[in-house]
């Protein structure tokens, strides 16, 4: 290693660093030694002029080990290909991204999980995606006819942001609504009293934490006031939520599942990107700290031995 090398961060965490988690990771990296590079993606971009053909402000000809993606901001579509190109790019360099950009496309994009959890033999809710309303228009009476009720979610949707229940066909949204996309699955109706469903946290291969999220309405995310209950899974369960994450490639997720009136545990969705400040409040575990040294096991593998700390 030349010397200038040596000082160059050998991990980047990309957000703003300014949110609860990019200031919590960055506090779990550096509680290890690790002073991470923070810059959001906005600020990154490509160059023929560097040796790694990536332009990051701070990095230079610099390759870094690791790539932390916090957070993809939003953007045109143009802007979010290029912010995923870049992943890709450090993907093809021999870094260890976390998460992977296949897996971030895979989740942040739901019918592409369906498509994944139901090639991986896992059970998830009757889903349906597409363009085209008449035949939208068709699942929803042919599941309304079987006298269930039809989710509409936004494609890219999270935060339980813009997902309605569809009684009939007339309550289909128009398509503007839906930017064009109806992703459409059958309504899981609740098997206790309250509406709940499982959050389950994996990282490197395991469950590290677990809740029950339940609320007065059908749609139990934090971030709509569901209240959280640490709850401890069961096995089965839990390998449920370690091969939904598996299948989509994801190195860390969120994982939600619901339980349907006979028991059956269903997965709704893989988070790529997940936030864990909620379950941080009923966990003992600090989950910054557990997903940064799994991180650093894939990204920096001889740390142990060599004990490579940065000033
Ligand atoms: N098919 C369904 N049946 C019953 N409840 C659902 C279904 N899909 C979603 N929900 C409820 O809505 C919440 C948000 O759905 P989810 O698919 O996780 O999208 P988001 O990305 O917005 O969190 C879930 O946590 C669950 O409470
Ligand atoms: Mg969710």
């Amino acid at each position: 290693m030349t010397e200038v090398s040596a000082k160059m961060p050998s991990i980047v965490l990309f957000g703003d660093g300014r949110d609860w988690h990019g200031k919590s990771l960055r506090r779990a990296f550096e509680r290890r030694g690790i002073r991470p590079l923070v810059v959001p993606l906005a600020q990154c971009g490509f160059s023929t002029e560097t040796a790694t053909g990536l332009a990051i402000p701070g990095l230079g000809d610099h390759c870094p080990k690791g790539a932390f993606v916090r957070f993809v901001p939003g953007g045109s579509f143009e802007q979010v290909t290029l912010y995923l190109g870049l992943l890709h790019a450090l993907r093809e360099l021999g870094v260890t991204v976390w998460n992977d950009a296949r897996a971030i496309e895979r989740c942040v994009d739901k019918s592409t999980t369906t498509f994944f959890l139901q090639k991986a033999g896992l059970p998830t809710p009757r889903t349906f995606a597409g363009v085209d309303r008449s035949t939208a228009e068709g699942i929803v009476s042919r599941l309304v006819q079987e006298g269930r009720s039809v989710v509409e979610k936004p494609l890219f949707g999270a935060q339980g942001k813009g997902i309605r229940l569809v009684a009939s066909v007339q309550d289909l949204s128009p398509p503007e609504d839906v930017d064009g996309v109806y992703y459409l699955q059958e309504f899981v109706p609740p098997a206790q009293k309250h509406h709940q469903d499982w959050r389950l946290f994996v990282s490197g291969g395991r469950v590290v934490a677990s809740m029950i999220r339940h609320g007065e309405d059908w749609i139990t995310n934090i971030k709509l006031g569901a209240r959280a209950k640490a709850a401890i899974a069961s096995q089965s369960l839990m390998d449920l939520a370690v091969r939904a994450a598996s299948s989509v490639g994801a190195d860390y997720a969120g994982v939600d599942i619901i339980q349907d009136r006979d028991g059956r545990f269903l997965v709704l969705e893989v988070n790529s990107m997940p936030a864990w400040n909620g379950l941080q409040k009923v966990t003992s575990l600090r989950l910054s700290d557990t997903v940064v040294d799994a991180f650093l096991a894939d990204a920096l593998p001889k740390r142990g031995r060599d004990a490579e700390g940065e000033s």
